[in-house]
Formats: structure tokens, C-alpha cells, sequence
């Protein structure tokens, strides 16, 4: 049958919000499913490896079963990564299905492999990038096509952990060692999102070269972390300015957030290894203290 509710594909783009909130008592048809994951096998890869598996769960019973290890997930995030702004999951309860979408990493060595001692960790490392991306392209697509269908989704990040895959691995049967780097929960959207905090186009965008004055400060990532991660993960409007309450989120970081340079001076702070989080964030440190 004909989906009444597909929309174009300029419409895509914006309607592939993060909407965490469900109609109940909805089904959806396998072809549907079937077209949303053929999005997902679409998706660039590293090599053309397709270094990804794309499990549909839309049985009632193993939505459950999912659900369950995604409550779990969310309470470890309570417990183990104390300050992170997440939802509740009981929005899960009325997902149409869920995919979740596999990263196996045997795909790895097709990558570019160093020929020379001297080299491993800088290609092992690439080789790690080019393994994300190539996920992160299929998850993507995935969401993409969900939107085209006229559902909505949400991208969890969970199953990233090693608790919960292998959680889902004993109840899905993949081997633990493929990793379920996206979980994307399919439903009915039961309100319009389509908006979501961006940086001003011309902030993020840098022509011919790196503009050091739209480089965004330690402490203003701190700030984000801090204070506006929160309001900027969750409502539904673009631009901050715009928010009722904007002076008292942004206070004196207004400008920084909302015009073209970020950094007027146009200095960049010293190099650090970046590898690991540069600081405990404030928001972790306060729950910590509980
Ligand atoms: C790699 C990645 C991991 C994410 N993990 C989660 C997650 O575990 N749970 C969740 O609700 N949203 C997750 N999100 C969704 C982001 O919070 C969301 O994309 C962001 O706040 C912007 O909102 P939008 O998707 O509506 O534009 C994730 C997104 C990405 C790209």
C-alpha cells in the first residue's frame, strides 16, 4: 500500500529530528522497514567494505525485550555517567520497530594498513575513523529514510557500551565482538519537531581556509557542557536568541553562540592532547559530588 505520509526529499533533512516521543497503537508494514534499510545499505563505506549489519526487530516481544535492555541502559547512565541530560527511554514502549545497526570490525583490514612499524598507530588509528564513519553514514542514511517515510527516529548510542552489547548480543544472537553502534527506534512522531539548536551557518562554515575567529574556546565547550547542553539537546528551536529565556541561559556567552565569530581575537588556545576529554565536565563533577 501506499505510504500517505512519505515526504519529499527537501523535507528530509529537517524532518530527521531526534523526536523521542511516540503515538501508541501504530504498526507499520515490512516494505516500509525494507526501504528504510536499503537506505542503510546505500550508505558510503571505507573500501566498500559495508562493514555493517542491519538487525529489524518488530516482533512485539523482542521490541520488549530491546526496551528492557535500553531501561537498563539508561539507569547505567544514571548510575555510571552521572550529569548527561538523557530522556526517559519509556518512550521506547511504542516504537513500530527498532534497528540496530552493527559494526563489524574484521572490515577493518581492508583499510590502509601501515607497511612499517613506525607507522601502525597513525593508520590503526585512521583505520578506526574510517570503521566510525562508515557507520555513522549508515546510521544516517538510515534516519534519512526513516524521515522520507514521514516517521521519526531517534539514534541511541547505548549499545556502544560493552554492558549493554553484550546484553543485546546474548538476546539477538550476533557475535559480542560486532558492536551495535546505533540503535534507532522507529515510531509514529506524536508532535511536529522540526527544529533543533544549530550554530549560524556562517560560523561553522570556513571558506578556502580555517577562519581561527569562528574557533570556539575550552571554556566555551564548558560552558555548553555546563549549562546549555540540556536546553540545546531538547527544544524545539534553532536559534538560541530565540528562546524566551535566552539572557539568563546565555548570559555573557550570547555572541559567541549566536554570530559568525565565536572568537573575535582570532587567538587559538595552546595544543593539548585532545584525545581524551580535556577536562572533567562541570555537570559530571556537581552529580558526582551526590
Ligand atoms: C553518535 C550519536 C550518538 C547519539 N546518542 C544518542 C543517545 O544515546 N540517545 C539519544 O536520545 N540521542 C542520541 N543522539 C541524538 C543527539 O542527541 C541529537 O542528534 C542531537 O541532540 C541533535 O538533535 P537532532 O537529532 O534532533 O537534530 C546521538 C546522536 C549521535 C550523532
Amino acid at each position: 500500500m501506499e505510504n500517505q505520509n512519505k515526504v519529499s526529499f527537501e523535507e528530509v533533512i529537517g524532518k530527521r529530528r531526534s523526536v523521542r516521543k511516540f503515538e501508541p497503537g501504530k504498526t507499520v508494514g515490512n516494505s516500509v522497514l525494507e526501504n528504510i534499510v536499503d537506505c542503510g545499505r546505500w550508505a558510503p563505506s571505507g573500501a566498500n567494505t559495508q562493514c555493517f549489519d542491519f538487525i529489524v526487530v518488530n516482533e512485539k516481544e523482542m521490541l520488549g525485550k530491546v526496551t528492557k535492555v535500553f531501561l537498563k541502559q539508561a539507569q547505567r547512565l544514571v548510575d555510571y555517567a552521572k550529569g548527561f541530560p538523557a530522556v526517559k527511554k519509556s518512550y521506547l514502549a511504542n516504537t513500530v520497530a527498532i534497528i540496530i545497526v552493527l559494526g563489524d570490525p574484521r572490515w577493518k583490514v581492508c583499510f590502509p594498513q601501515a607497511s612499517s612499524e613506525k607507522y601502525k598507530d597513525e593508520y590503526s588509528l585512521n583505520n578506526e575513523a574510517i570503521f566510525l564513519c562508515s557507520l555513522g553514514a549508515a546510521i544516517q542514511n538510515i534516519q534519512l529514510g526513516v524521515a522520507a517515510e514521514g516517521l521519526t527516529s531517534a539514534w541511541l548510542s547505548g549499545g556502544g557500551e560493552d554492558t549493554t552489547n553484550s546484553e543485546l548480543s546474548k538476546l539477538l544472537g550476533f557475535p559480542k565482538w560486532m558492536k551495535a553502534y546505533g540503535t534507532i527506534p522507529i515510531g509514529y512522531p506524536a508532535e511536529t519537531q522540526d527544529k533543533r539548536y544549530r550554530r549560524p551557518l556562517a560560523q561553522c562554515l570556513h571558506w578556502n581556509k580555517y577562519e581561527t575567529k569562528q574557533y570556539r574556546s575550552h571554556s566555551q565547550i564548558d560552558f555548553y557542557e555546563s549549562t546549555l547542553r540540556p536546553f540545546a539537546m531538547y527544544r524545539d528551536i534553532e536559534k538560541i536568541e530565540h528562546w524566551k529565556d535566552f539572557e539568563e541561559k546565555v548570559g555573557s556567552w550570547g555572541s559567541s553562540f549566536t554570530t559568525q565569530f565565536s572568537n573575535s581575537s582570532g587567538k587559538l588556545e595552546k595544543e593539548e592532547d585532545f584525545s581524551k576529554p580535556r577536562s572533567e565536565g562541570r555537570a559530571t563533577r556537581m552529580r558526582g559530588k551526590n
